[in-house]
């Protein structure tokens, strides 16, 4: 697993530690969005090996996969945050093109290397984004595996460059390739730059609540709960070279989300003048190409491998709150310096 240290790949490390018999071996660079904590307490941390290197490093990543004899590599790591990607798109290109790029010649070495049976059941799923679809209009259909490739942010574009990678490895050189496109995930672990996290911390810290422009913005939330066991499905049974999407059938406008978010924090830690959380939402300078609308489609995943998103929205949401209220110590050991920085740049001091 690329990026276990990451928010999805520590959450899908620990459904597998405790699911499932297979060891797992982390690789991840931990920048400033990994963290060895995302890892801690695992249910069997014998079947777990975490490795500290960078997916841009083919040698080292050929190595590992040798070394543990991997048999199927799931590849998470990425710069995965559009604001960071519209302040540069340098380490975007870096990790997410050149990185997958390097990663799939490693996994292809190692594929060639490994007997006829072992490599009829290699596999490398690759985790990227329903953003590489790019923007709907609110009549639109949901975006489809079928759906034109139109990234606008350059996260999306990087994004959609390594998927494109990926299909070439498939069709030029046969490797095993299967391609997963979610939606919004929200749950435990994920970092405080993202919206969910990001309301919840200025929310108690009695900070403004941003809201980019008018907030009617529609993304297609999921929990990462149920995002890790459609990955398993696909680890499974995902047919080689096709692409599966994957999303929650729950459209909220973010303004939606943001205020059933607060309503949630009024029942959990009432402020102290029993006023709402709500009253603490300003809208701020919208983010330049801002996507207006996602929804995908996960009609091909629940037909081909009978997933669907088991987790109701209000249930998710509330128990994500309660984790972030029980566990400020994780919320205060990941605000590194490359992050204090980012939020005091992208929302002033
Ligand atoms: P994240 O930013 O929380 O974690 C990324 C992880 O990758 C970190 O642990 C980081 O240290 C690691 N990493 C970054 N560069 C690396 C490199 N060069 N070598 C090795 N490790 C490196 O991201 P996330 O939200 O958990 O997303 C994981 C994956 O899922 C990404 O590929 C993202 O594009 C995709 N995805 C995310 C969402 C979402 O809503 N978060 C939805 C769909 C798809
Ligand atoms: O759709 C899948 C994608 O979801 C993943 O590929 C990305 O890795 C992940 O970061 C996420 O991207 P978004 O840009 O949709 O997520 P983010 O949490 O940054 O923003 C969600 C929405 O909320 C988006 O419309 C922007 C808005 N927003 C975000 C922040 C951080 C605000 O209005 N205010 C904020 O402060």
């Amino acid at each position: 697993m690329t990026g276990g240290a990451g928010f999805i790949g520590s959450n899908l490390v620990r459904h597998l530690n405790a699911a499932a018999d297979d060891a797992v071996v982390t690789l991840d660079k931990l920048t400033y969005a990994g963290h060895r904590e995302n890892l801690a307490g695992l249910a069997h941390p014998e079947r777990h090996t975490f490795v500290h290197a960078d997916i841009c490093d083919r040698e080292r990543c050929l190595a590992v996969l040798a070394e543990h004899r991997v048999r199927a590599v799931v590849h998470l790591a990425a710069e995965s945050h559009v604001d960071r990607s519209i302040m540069g798109a340098e380490e975007f290109v870096q990790t997410n093109i050149v990185g997958t790029q390097r990663l799939l010649e490693a996994a292809r070495a190692h594929w060639h290397a490994l007997g006829s049976d072992e490599r009829a059941r290699f596999r490398f799923v690759h985790v990227s984004t329903d953003e590489v679809y790019g923007s709907l209009a609110p009549a639109d259909a949901p975006f489809t595996e079928e759906s034109p490739v139109r990234p606008n942010s350059p996260y999306a574009a990087s994004k959609a460059a390594a998927d494109h990678l990926v299909r070439a490895a498939h069709r030029t050189h046969g490797l095993p390739v299967v391609v997963t496109n979610c939606s919004n995930n929200y749950g435990p672990r994920q970092m405080p730059e993202k919206l969910i996290p990001v309301v919840i911390e200025r929310a108690l810290a009695g900070k403004s609540i941003p809201i980019y422009g008018d907030g009617e913005q529609v993304r297609d939330w999921i929990h990462v709960d149920d995002h890790c066991r459609a990955l398993v499905r696909v680890l499974e049974a995902g047919r080689t070279g096709e692409v599966y999407n994957i999303g929650g059938d729950c459209e909220k406008t973010n303004l939606a989300l943001v205020r059933a978010l607060c309503a949630v924090l009024d029942r959990e830690r009432p402020r102290a003048d029993g006023a709402s959380y709500a009253a603490q939402i300003a809208h701020v300078a919208d983010r330049p190409g801002h996507d207006r609308r996602y929804a995908i489609s996960s009609a091909k995943i629940a037909r081909e491998l009978g997933w669907r998103p088991a987790l109701a929205f209000e249930q998710g949401l509330a128990d994500t709150v309660r984790w972030y209220l029980a566990n400020g110590a994780w919320l205060a050991a990941v605000a590194n310096a490359e992050h204090r920085e980012f939020m005091a740049r992208q929302y002033g001091g």
